[in-house]
């Protein structure tokens, strides 16, 4: 198939050899006009499940379905040229089984046109993984924190703080790497673990809230616009404060629509003639 005219975007495959070479640029992306400014900038960008909190106020992620996610996954694609576009797996969507899980993915690739997609466990999504990627279906794996189980974990917190959690955090990052992951990413988790899992691994680890000894890293892009004026946790950076940017500017609206001062002349259609 001709490629002639269009940019080629990043691969899986690409993002794979990154490996040892070059640091992963990852961001999150749920609409067409984040994706245009973030693009050229990333090497990946993911269709988070995280959109069911920033996006639609939930909880936690646990209410987000697969309509969500292939919306917001094609309006993604509207929005890339270069970037790899892997779209999140929700909850429920794929832990039943792995037949389960190529079907909710296929679905994904098909209606969203992402390059793979990504789903949260270990060494018990290990035959998930492998069935997946054998079927043509690129999987970006997550281990460490996993957000999806919440409710049984009790909370958000990093996790490798002991030998056992330490040991099976580690265990899953293999699990899933030897299935056939191309990268994987790494939530919550200490640096020491961070740093061993990411030796071990012949795939780049994406690193959230995972030190700065990961192949690669992820923030959620509303997170480090500073759009959120009330959350700040520790493995955030605010690359800009835009929160208060769009209340400034709302209250300027306001201002000027009960003055009477918006809209002006210049924003104002005249007949022709
Ligand atoms: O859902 C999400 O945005 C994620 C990243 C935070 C890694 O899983």
């Amino acid at each position: 198939m001709s490629t002639h005219g269009k940019q080629k975007r990043l691969t899986t495959a690409s993002i794979r050899a990154m490996k040892g070479k070059e640091r992963v640029v990852c961001l999150t992306a749920y609409t067409t006009p984040i994706a245009r400014l973030l693009d050229e900038h990333c090497d990946l960008l993911l269709v988070g499940d995280s959109l069911g909190m920033v996006l639609y106020g939930m909880e936690t992620t646990v209410g987000v379905t697969l309509d969500m996610m292939a919306a917001h996954g094609r309006a993604v694609m509207r929005g890339v040229s270069h970037a790899c576009v892997i779209v999140d797996l929700p909850f429920g969507s794929y832990q039943e089984s792995k037949e389960q899980a190529f079907r909710s993915a296929v679905r994904l690739m098909q209606e969203a046109g992402c390059d793979g997609v990504k789903l949260e466990g270990g060494e018990e999504m290990a035959e998930t993984v492998a069935f997946l990627t054998a079927r043509g279906v690129p999987v970006f794996g997550h281990v460490g924190l996993m957000p999806q189980l919440v409710n049984v974990a009790g909370g958000f917190r990093s996790l490798g703080h002991t030998d056992e959690e330490a040991a099976k955090i580690s265990r899953d990052a293999l699990a899933v790497a030897e299935a056939g992951a191309f990268a994987i990413v790494v939530e919550g988790t200490v640096e020491p673990v961070a740093r061993e899992i990411t030796a071990s691994l012949g795939v780049p680890t994406i690193g959230i809230g995972a030190s700065p000894a990961c192949d690669g890293q992820v923030l959620v892009s509303d997170d480090m616009l500073g759009l959120f004026t009330d959350f700040k946790p520790r493995f955030v950076k605010r690359f800009a404060e835009l929160g208060p940017l769009v209340s400034q500017a709302a209250q300027s609206y306001a201002e000027e629509v009960r003055t009477g001062q918006f809209p002006a002349q210049e924003h104002t259609f005249q007949p022709k003639r």
